[in-house]
């Protein structure tokens, strides 16, 4: 059987200096602080009764690893014997209040962690007096940079029967982007051609638009609109209304809210040409270059980062996604 993964988790970046983290993630997005030591944040938002971000201190910024959350302990074997059947590095690791968790590192080199066990907090959601920020509810998604989208979609859906909610195809067929989901709206993980394996950012849930507007004046109050990478705008993927932060070591944030019910199980994927200025952005403003060619390194099984490869589709910046 295949293991079966709830929801997206946690994810684990390295940051050069944890208090300019600080100062982005907890004083200006309000970030709520579940734990600190000397070298590390274990962040979450409002809603989250488990953390869902750790910064850690490290020489160079990078992605540590990617987590989800499965069903239950059973699933952890499954990770395992999956790891096993496809010849792939494992090894069980553990994080603050996870006791035990499977890191893997997949076919196309992203190195993943599935945990269950977790320890709760208080829950703060109606405790809208210690709201601080934008208000951020929730870990939403991740999107990674691989040179083999295709394939990437194929191992995810097999192994972890992730489903298809939307895709960017050219005219020869050739799949550019995907979005897959576990948990039931657009995505918990996204593809995007370029060259990888990097983390492209992870995104974070508003509970509405005027959220989203707050975080950019936010920032901009603050004199930080360097921090401001595209939008607010609303996606045609997905619908979304978003904005794209850029942390102080350079991850990228986003911020993100109002996509759709993905639960059906005859949903049926929306493809999207490679050609059509609405899918990234429903109103058709051009996205910076940045975007498209900037990720996080991510580490590989035995420390280090992994080695980079570039993608055979190349097109104009505008026409990567
Ligand atoms: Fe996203």
């Amino acid at each position: 059987m295949k293991p079966n993964v709830v929801r997206v988790g946690h994810a684990v970046l390295y940051v050069k200096d944890l208090e300019a983290s600080r100062r982005f993630y907890v004083d200006l997005l309000g970030f709520n602080v579940v734990h600190e030591t000397e070298n590390a944040l274990y962040l979450r938002g409002y809603e989250e009764r488990e953390w869902s971000l750790k910064l850690e201190v490290h020489p160079e910024p990078g992605l540590k690893h990617l987590a989800y959350k499965v069903a239950g302990e059973a699933e952890l074997d499954r990770v395992i014997d999956l790891a096993k059947a496809h010849g792939l590095p494992w090894r069980e690791e553990e994080e603050r209040g996870r006791p035990r968790m499977v890191r893997i590192q997949d076919p196309f080199g992203f190195p993943v962690a599935f945990y269950y066990r977790a320890e709760k907090h208080e829950r703060l959601l109606q405790a809208y007096h210690r709201y601080r920020g934008p208000g951020i509810q929730r870990l939403d998604h991740f999107n990674v940079l691989t040179p083999d989208v295709q394939g990437t979609y194929q191992f995810y859906a097999e192994a972890f029967d992730f489903r298809l909610t939307e895709y960017t195809e050219d005219d020869e067929g050739r799949m550019w982007a995907a979005w897959l989901h576990r948990k039931g709206n657009v995505h918990d993980l996204a593809l995007t051609n370029g060259t990888g394996p990097r983390l492209h950012h992870i995104a974070f849930w508003l509970p509405d638009l005027h959220a989203i507007i707050r975080a950019a004046d936010i920032l901009a109050a603050a004199m930080q609109t360097d921090r401001i990478e595209r939008g607010p705008g609303r996606h045609g993927i997905s619908n979304a209304m978003f904005v794209y932060l850029r942390d102080p070591d350079g991850h990228r944030v986003e911020l993100y809210t109002s996509d759709y019910l993905t639960v059906d199980p005859d949903l049926e994927p929306i493809r999207w040409s490679l050609n059509d200025p609405r899918r990234q952005t429903l109103w058709g403003h051009q996205t910076p270059k940045s975007w498209f060619l900037e990720g996080s390194r991510v580490e590989g099984f035995e420390g280090g980062f992994v080695a980079l490869k570039d993608s055979p589709l190349k097109g104009l910046p505008q026409h990567v996604t």
